[in-house]
């Protein structure tokens, strides 16, 4: 029986585009507050129980595939040896994270190893058919771009990937189309542009209007709301997919927040922790897709699956945040 909370948040979501995916969720136990990176020995395995609500998925403007909000990041956080304690707790970090319901992992040929981590994780487990695969081209010369793809696809062991993104705009003039050629190939379901800073949004922006990729992945968060003025309208406009990258500041946020109660109305939108509300506020933009963060750590990953349940923020709240870490 649907309760009247249940109902309004439904609602709400029906304005923003947002469903939900039918899986089965898992978090811990008892959330807690995390306080930085280094605060839990590395390894450790959450205690992970079905979570009280299903991950958000928002729709893919190009196609209408939907997404479930929350992915996963690779940067660093996957960037271990492959037969290491770090490697065994990634291993339950993308049980945790499929599980959960989680799809899309983003990761690229410059995060050194990291190709090479996904690739076994997804061959290990089983996960290959349930992970939407996003990784990059970065190269300068077409004859570079051609041995980094082939070499992409090697070391994630697959033939085709979901999502293929023109790092940092490198090289965007042979990198675009060549990323097209393998989309008409099937090589590639969509393609993308990524930046992470602000000062790449006027360029981000103008290739949108240009090039109308399938996908822009551009960084947003608490203390760099910037992309809801620069990139968000436009996406909206253009009908582009949005991943968002830096949700966290690379971590530096959970500095910030060291000793920092959550707001009072945070019971009211269901977060228990800081990393859920710095996710809840990117997801609360009805423009983004799907954030990455990243982790190494099963724990911190259910913890962030929470962040893309339940209720969304207000305005009022995503500007109380903003000033907060402005
Ligand atoms: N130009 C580009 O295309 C571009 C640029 C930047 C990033 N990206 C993509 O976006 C992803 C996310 O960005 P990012 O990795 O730079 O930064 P991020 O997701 O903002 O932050 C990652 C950091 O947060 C920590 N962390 C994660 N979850 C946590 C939690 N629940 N509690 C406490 N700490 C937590 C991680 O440490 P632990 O691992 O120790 O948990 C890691 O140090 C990248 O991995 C990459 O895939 C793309």
């Amino acid at each position: 029986m649907t309760n009247r909370r249940d109902f309004l948040t439904t609602i709400g979501l029906a304005a923003t585009g947002i469903t939900l995916a039918p899986l089965s969720a898992c978090s811990q136990d008892a959330p807690r507050i995390p306080s930085g990176p280094e605060d839990k020995p590395l390894g450790a395995i959450a205690d992970v129980t079905p979570l009280a609500a299903a991950l958000l998925t928002r729709p893919i403007p190009s196609s209408g595939q939907a997404l479930p909000v929350i992915g996963a990041g690779t940067s660093g956080s996957y960037e271990v040896p492959l037969a290491s304690t770090e490697f065994d707790a990634l291993k339950e970090v993308v049980r945790v994270f499929f599980e959960g319901g989680g799809s899309v992992i983003d990761t690229s040929p410059n995060y050194s190893n990291a190709e090479d981590v996904v690739g076994a994780l997804l061959a290990d487990g089983g996960w290959r058919d349930r992970c939407f695969i996003a990784t990059k081209l970065a190269a300068d010369s077409r004859d570079a771009l051609e041995a980094q793809w082939a070499d992409s696809l090697r070391r994630l062991r697959t033939d085709r990937v979901e999502l293929l993104q023109v790092h940092n705009l490198r090289n965007l003039g042979e990198a675009l189309p060549y990323a097209r050629e393998l989309q008409q190939a099937g090589k590639t379901k969509y393609i993308g542009i990524t930046h992470y800073l602000e000062r790449g949004h006027a360029d981000t922006a103008r290739i949108m209007r240009d090039e109308k990729p399938d996908f822009v992945q551009i960084n947003y968060s608490v203390n760099a709301p910037q992309a809801a003025r620069t990139i968000f309208p436009l996406a909206q406009e253009l009908g582009i997919a949005v991943i968002v990258n830096r949700a966290f500041d690379d971590g530096k946020l959970f500095a910030a927040v060291r000793d920092k109660p959550l707001p009072g109305w945070a019971d009211d939108v269901e977060v228990t922790s800081w990393a859920q509300m710095f996710l809840k506020f990117v997801v609360s933009h009805p423009a983004v897709t799907v954030v990455i963060p990243a982790t190494g750590r099963p724990d911190r990953q259910a913890d962030n699956l929470k962040g893309g349940t339940g209720p969304l923020l207000s305005q009022a709240q995503q500007d109380e945040l903003v000033a907060l870490f402005g």
